[in-house]
């Protein structure tokens, strides 16, 4: 009898490892289907909010991309870190006047967009989220995930008392040599070798001075990625499929380990 419960609870035990192990196999990135989140006015700024499935004191700021947030890419990247239990929260950086992808093919003027929607004004909106997820939200740590345009934003962030906890950029662009020498948490890098932004230049300056800092970083390097891979690669190219799921792994496990 014994024997027999014993046998019982160890069955039970093996069988909430394997739920779980399931559980954790199942994670990926979301690349299609209907988002999760929702839109909320945060004092005037239209802000995705994705939401794990349990309660949660740890967030993900998710900065974009110029396509912004009515990219379904970029919501369900958003999907993807609350699908990994984090509260993701993702801010219309651009007032409504994101870039469409089809207006890429037709010519952007990508100068005066960067005019319209300065450093100064982007640092605002990042400032008042970071301050409405830890005041209205109640969150304790926020980490920043931060795509092309948005890869310049998290390190800003990660300097000293700037409010992030942790972060993650993939094919950052405009990023300044004084922003990755004020970084001062924990960063992960996703480069893609085919990225003319930032470029193998780029990457071995920021190496270099991620290292001199003896900071706690990452600096990954996807064969055959071009510049966007972690957001829009071509998915029918399988070296930028993986290369867009294994830099969503990547950004998990280093927040499971940082933050
Ligand atoms: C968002 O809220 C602001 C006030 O915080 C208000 O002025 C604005 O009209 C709202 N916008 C939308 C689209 O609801
Ligand atoms: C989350 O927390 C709120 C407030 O503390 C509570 O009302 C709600 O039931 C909780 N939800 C879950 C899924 O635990
Ligand atoms: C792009 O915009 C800038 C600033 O508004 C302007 O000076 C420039 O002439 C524009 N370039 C083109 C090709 O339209
Ligand atoms: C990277 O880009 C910079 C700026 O455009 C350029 O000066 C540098 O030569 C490029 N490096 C490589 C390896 O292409
Ligand atoms: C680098 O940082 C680690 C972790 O904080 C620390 O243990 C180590 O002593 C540091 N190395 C140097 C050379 O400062
Ligand atoms: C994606 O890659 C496939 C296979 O190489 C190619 O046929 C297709 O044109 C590409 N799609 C785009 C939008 O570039």
């Amino acid at each position: 009898m014994t024997s027999i419960r014993f046998g019982l609870a160890v069955l039970a035990v093996l069988g909430a490892a394997l739920a779980d192990k399931k559980a954790c196999g199942n994670l990926q990135v979301i690349n299609e289907g209907a988002p999760a989140g929702k839109f909320v006015n945060v004092s005037g700024i239209q802000t995705y909010i994705s939401r794990p499935s349990t309660n949660t004191t740890t967030a993900i700021l998710h900065v974009t991309d110029i396509f912004g947030v009515p990219l379904l890419e970029n919501q369900l990247l958003a999907d993807s870190m609350a699908q990994a239990g984090y509260l993701t929260v993702m801010p219309d950086l651009f007032r409504g006047e994101s870039i469409p992808v089809d207006a890429i093919e037709k010519g952007v003027n990508i100068t005066a967009f960067l005019a319209k929607h300065p450093t100064s004004d982007v640092d605002s909106i990042i400032a008042s989220t970071i301050s409405y997820m830890r005041k209205d939200l109640g969150m304790t740590k926020i980490g920043g995930t931060g795509y092309c345009f948005g890869g310049k934003y998290v390190p800003r962030f990660l300097a000293e008392g700037k409010g992030l906890d942790a972060g993650f950029i993939a094919h950052p662009g405009f990023l300044e040599t004084s922003e990755i020498m004020a970084i001062a948490k924990p960063i992960t890098m996703a480069a893609g070798e085919l990225d003319d932004t930032f470029n193998a230049t780029a990457r071995h300056a920021a190496e270099a001075i991620l290292q001199s800092k003896n900071a706690t970083y990452q600096l990954n390097l996807y064969s055959g990625a071009p510049h966007g891979f972690a957001v829009r690669p071509n998915l029918s190219v399988p070296r930028q499929k993986y290369a867009k799921d294994a830099s969503y792994f990547q950004a998990v496990r280093w927040f499971e380990a940082w933050l």
